[in-house]
């Protein structure tokens, strides 16, 4: 399938047309006027409220509270293109699905946009009022309706009218082409002040900026983008009940994924890109089962395990291999687990395989022993790097004369060397989650209730790592658990896949009985 075009070409075809070489549509006016009529009255989507509503508009005051007098501009972003006419699927900005409630492939272009009001007389005694800028379904009497191959409902299905927007998120909901004029109204002269979410859509930012220049707000001092960026990156720290229930969600349809993997390793065994069966296997079980995978799944067996982000997947799979998994589901919500199990591939660990996995284990336990409300959020790292760098000393892997002690300090790191990588990091709907808010609130932040993060550690000792014995070479460990911090500890919301060695085997035999 390729984009429509005229059918008529033209002698001098210009170099910028030559795009439209592939297909033709026809041009006449016959066509248009028959194309266009004898359709059935549309059937109103008669779209219920999305139970994220309430809490969306709670998440909107909330930032309405730390902005106010400011117009707050979130775009939802565009289209990208994969290769030249061909784009990506489309995922809206984090920032958006937040601050809105919408996910899957929802709302290409879509602009939401916090008005400032007076104090307290905005959405919900807010400062702001709320308004979803939208690129609606097109009538049948238009062209976009045949022949736009991005908007068109010929070629990407039915959108949403203005009226289905307001009933599915609890927002007035505008046509896109006023976007221009409602960022405009008041600005300058001691009016308004815009804030936009950058990196999120191109043309938004850019639009923003001309009105800016016009308004000669550019060199305004006072808050810039950052701040908002930053707020809507610090408002997700603490999730919500919604939010958990959807991290719930993630993490069981991801558990499945596990499971459909050790089912799958017969085949994987007998593949020449036995990673590649992991993959597919755990990729489609996501998409099947949740709107996709939250991140390049790493299906990593063997050797191939200590390279971190080994997403290239196209090794084998062999006997005697330990297999990283590093998978999620995301959900519809855009809410993504983020889960790693290593697996023996025969069903059993040997000796040095469970040595390290038992580390690697005693690691991430030390970790989830000081995850609870008022400790830092670096405590969790710190808890789990002296088990690493006590097992390291122990196994006289540390370079000559330096304890285990004398690595953890700050001149010290050398345990780091088969990890170089950190303990935890916030989850939701990045799989990174939260990653614009200040040091103070992530890395040196507190733990409080609501707060959900993975805890991840690993060993990993290349095939021509030196400085281990010859038996530990080739083998890496992780194992990675989402945790939610409760009032009076934490729960490991991904406890259902066993992570004990014994319990990895029992349930490894179970499935594959
Ligand atoms: N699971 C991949 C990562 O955390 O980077
Ligand atoms: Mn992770």
């Amino acid at each position: 399938m390729s984009e429509p075009t005229t059918a008529s070409q033209p002698e001098e075809q210009p170099a910028a047309d030559r795009g439209s070489n592939r297909s033709h549509r026809p041009a006449s006016t016959a066509f248009k006027n028959f194309v266009m009529s004898q359709w059935a009255p549309r059937t109103e989507l008669d779209l219920e409220p999305s139970p994220a509503a309430p809490y969306t508009a709670a998440r909107r005051a909330a930032l309405s509270e730390r902005l106010p007098g400011k117009r707050l501009v979130v775009p939802a972003g565009s289209l990208k293109p994969r290769s030249n006419d061909t784009d990506y699927r489309f995922r809206p900005h984090s920032a958006f699905a937040h601050l809105t409630g919408l996910g899957t492939d929802q709302e290409p272009d879509a602009v939401l946009v916090l008005h400032p009001v007076e104090e307290g007389s905005g959405d919900g005694g807010s400062n702001h009022h709320a308004v979803l800028y939208v690129r609606p379904l097109a009538p049948r009497d238009n062209e976009e309706f045949y022949a736009d191959a991005r908007y068109g409902e010929f070629w990407v299905g039915a959108r949403p009218s203005l009226a289905d927007v307001e009933s599915l998120t609890g927002i007035e909901a505008r046509h896109v082409d006023e976007l221009g004029d409602a960022l405009a109204k008041d600005l300058g002269d001691g009016g308004v002040q815009l804030l936009v979410v950058s990196g999120a859509d191109d043309a938004v930012e850019a639009l923003v900026e001309e009105l800016r220049l016009e308004a000669g707000l550019q060199d305004e001092e006072g808050l810039t983008d950052e701040a908002l960026v930053e707020a809507t990156s610090e408002l997700r720290l603490v999730k919500d009940e919604y939010e958990i229930a959807q991290m719930r969600e993630a993490v069981a349809r991801t558990i499945e994924g596990f499971e459909a993997v050790v089912r799958a390793l017969p085949r994987a065994l007998g593949h020449r890109r036995g990673e590649r069966v992991v993959e597919t296997t755990f990729d489609g079980h996501a998409r099947l089962e949740g709107n996709a995978v939250g991140y390049e799944t790493i299906a990593a067996s063997g050797e191939h395990a200590t390279t971190l982000h080994w997403i290239r997947n196209d090794g084998k799979v062999r006997s005697g291999d330990v297999l990283l998994l590093d998978g999620g589901v995301e959900v519809d919500s855009l809410y993504t687990a983020d889960i790693t199990r290593s697996l023996p591939v025969d069903g059993e660990y040997t000796e040095v395989q469970r040595k390290i996995y038992q580390a690697v284990l005693d690691a991430a336990d030390a970790a989830f022993a000081v995850a609870r409300p008022g400790a830092r959020f670096r405590d969790v790292h710190a808890a789990a790097m002296e088990v690493i760098a006590a097992r390291l000393e122990e196994w006289g892997f540390l370079p000559d004369g330096v304890t285990a002690e004398q690595a953890l300090s700050d001149e010290g790191q050398q345990h780091r060397r088969w990890m170089v990588h950190g303990t935890s990091h916030h989850l939701g709907l990045d799989v990174h989650d939260c990653a614009q808010a200040r040091r103070e609130l992530y890395l040196d932040g507190v733990l409080e209730p609501g707060m959900v993060f993975t805890i991840e550690p690993g060993l990993y000792f290349k095939a021509d790592d030196l400085a281990v014995p010859e038996e530990f070479r080739g083998i890496g460990v992780r194992i990675e658990d989402d945790v939610l911090i409760t009032e009076d500890g934490n729960e490991n919301l991904s406890a259902a896949l066993p992570r004990r060695p014994e319990d990895v085997e029992a349930w490894m035999a179970s499935l594959r009985a």
